[in-house]
């Protein structure tokens, strides 16, 4: 027999127990701030992920949550205790994992006026603030083409002898998982006051509009990293700072990432969907697309251009396999696989040709200093004289060539344009990578650095200019977060 006021207790935390709502597994449950119910029951399990998210962005005294992953029923607090764990919040974000083999508790203090959500997961946490980011592909003065964070596995089985097979001029993407999820794009004007760095999380971000209009959403096969989810934006507005996020399977955030839409003046259509050259999904010096379409793909793509592509892939692994691939190697880190598919990024980048702008964050590239008439190329620090100064000006320069309307275009295949516009030149780098990836037989060669390499390429973003050391250079990448492209990649 228990001891009367024992058995009083334990009936009053009976009572209490029945009264609290046991958290449903692998669900979210939103908590209104006028919820007076700040204990919850946890369900038993070998282990649960429990994830915390306030919404609105986090106030100025934060609710505190703990958990008790030893019984039901009890109300774990700050005043600690055995199994008493506190869930801490990080820029209104918190999780916790362990095990549950009695169920547990969970409560919150200082609730206030702060709404939330609580996710358990016994399949991995249901809030996440998801490392990789979206990917900007480009923009025209009221579009923007956006990628998701690459998903999914690829299959990336290398051929080998006897059957060494290398995949054809025109690619074929690999089909997708059944189950991708549910990805969201997220659109507004970036605000000055907004932190960069801070991201809201997806029950503040569903609350909001979101800007432009989703015109296409297609699952794409870009590269090797996996497929992600692009979304074609219409209906934005010219010269205008936006930010993008995106949520996945509701409660998960990627981003964010910054683009500016380009000027009114900006003449170039978007590009994408072409399945010999999966990268390219950019503005490239094209008549407007036949209407009603409102961007290129591989449908309505000019063959002339696609013919020259695909001839010269053709050739050019009709050459590579000359060599006894698989059986021999010429490298021990490259085999034949690896030359193609470099050498297809590179055609891609040089014969697709890009447009630009200057980036927001150097809208002056153009004005000062003027490039002389002559000049062909335009490298990153390279001011625009003929001296080789490379320590004058201290913005980066994307590697933007102007191009008056009527003049014959880089590609030839292009017809010319009658707009004035700006090439965006390749990264020096799309060249390099084909010269390590390849056989020395196939006799492929880059301009050199120090002498005619400005002419054709961005030289020196990527690597650095002088020596080409990897990684080394002005801003060692092609793109960034912030919308400035330096160079076509
Ligand atoms: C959980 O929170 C910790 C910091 O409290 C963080 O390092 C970790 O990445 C978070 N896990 C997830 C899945 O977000
Ligand atoms: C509670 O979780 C912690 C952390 O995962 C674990 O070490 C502990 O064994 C758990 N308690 C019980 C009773 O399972
Ligand atoms: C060679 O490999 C390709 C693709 O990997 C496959 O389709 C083909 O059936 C193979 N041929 C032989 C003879 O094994
Ligand atoms: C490439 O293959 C796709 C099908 O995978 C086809 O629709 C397209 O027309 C082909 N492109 C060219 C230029 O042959
Ligand atoms: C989106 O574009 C793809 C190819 O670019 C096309 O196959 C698909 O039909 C388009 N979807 C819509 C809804 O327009
Ligand atoms: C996908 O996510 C969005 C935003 O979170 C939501 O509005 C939509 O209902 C979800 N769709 C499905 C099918 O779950
Ligand atoms: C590919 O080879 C054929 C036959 O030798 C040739 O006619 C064609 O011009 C070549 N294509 C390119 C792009 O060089
Ligand atoms: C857009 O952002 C850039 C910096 O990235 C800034 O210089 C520019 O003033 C912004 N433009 C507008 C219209 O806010």
């Amino acid at each position: 027999m228990l001891p009367e006021a024992l058995l009083s207790l334990l009936w009053a935390a009976l009572a209490a127990a029945q009264q609290r709502t046991t958290l449903p597994l692998n669900a979210v449950t939103p908590v209104s701030p006028t919820t007076n119910t700040p204990a919850f029951n946890l369900p038993v399990s070998s282990s649960l992920d429990i994830t915390i998210t306030l919404c609105p962005d986090p106030g100025t005294s934060p609710p505190r949550f703990f958990v008790n992953n030893a019984s039901t029923g009890v109300t774990p607090s700050s005043s600690g205790g055995d199994n008493v764990f506190e869930i801490p919040l990080l820029t209104g974000f918190g999780n916790w994992t362990g095990l549950f083999p009695q169920g547990g508790s969970l409560a919150v203090e200082n609730v206030g006026q702060t709404a939330f959500e609580i996710g358990v997961s016994d399949s991995g946490p249901l809030h996440e603030s998801l490392a990789i980011p979206p990917l900007l592909g480009d923009t025209t003065s009221n579009q923007a083409l956006l990628f998701s964070a690459p998903f999914g596995t690829l299959d990336t089985t290398k051929p080998s002898w006897p059957n060494y097979t290398l995949p054809s001029a025109n690619l074929t993407q690999q089909p997708p998982p059944s189950n991708i999820g549910n990805y969201t794009v997220f659109i507004e004007t970036t605000s000055s006051a907004t932190d960069a760095a801070l991201r809201p999380p997806a029950c503040v971000l569903r609350k909001r509009q979101s800007l432009g209009r989703v015109a296409n959403t297609t699952v794409w096969q870009r590269d090797w990293a996996g497929w992600r989810t692009q979304w074609m934006i219409e209906g934005l507005t010219a010269s205008t700072n936006y930010t993008a996020y995106v949520i996945v399977d509701n409660n998960k955030v990627s981003g964010p990432i910054h683009f500016t839409t380009k000027s009114a003046s900006f003449s170039c259509p978007l590009v994408t969907g072409l399945s010999f050259c999966p990268t390219a999904s950019y503005a490239m010096p094209l008549p407007p697309p036949p209407p009603p379409a409102t961007f290129y793909n591989g449908n309505n793509f000019p063959a002339a251009i696609s013919k020259t592509i695909l001839s010269g892939l053709t050739n050019f692994t009709t050459s590579l396999q000359t060599f006894a691939c698989g059986r021999d190697e010429y490298s021990p880190l490259v085999s034949c696989d690896d030359c193609q598919r470099e050498y297809r990024q590179w055609l891609c980048t040089a014969l697709l040709t890009r447009c630009g702008e200057p980036s927001p964050s150097s809208p002056d590239a153009f004005t000062s200093p003027v490039p002389s008439p002559t000049q062909t190329g335009i490298a990153v620090n390279d001011n625009g004289d003929s001296d080789n100064d490379d320590n004058a000006p201290q913005k980066v320069f994307s590697a933007l060539v102007p191009m008056s309307s009527g003049s014959p275009q880089r590609n030839q295949d292009f017809p010319p344009m009658s707009t004035d516009y700006r090439v965006l030149l390749p990264c020096l780098e799309t060249c390099t990578a084909v010269q390590r990836a390849c056989p020395y037989f196939m006799g492929f060669k880059c301009p050199l650095r120090r002498f005619n390499a400005h002419a054709s390429y961005g030289v020196g973003y990527v690597d650095s200019g002088k020596d080409g050391v990897e990684g080394g250079g002005a801003v060692a990448r092609a793109q960034d977060l912030y919308g400035n492209v330096w160079c076509n990649a």
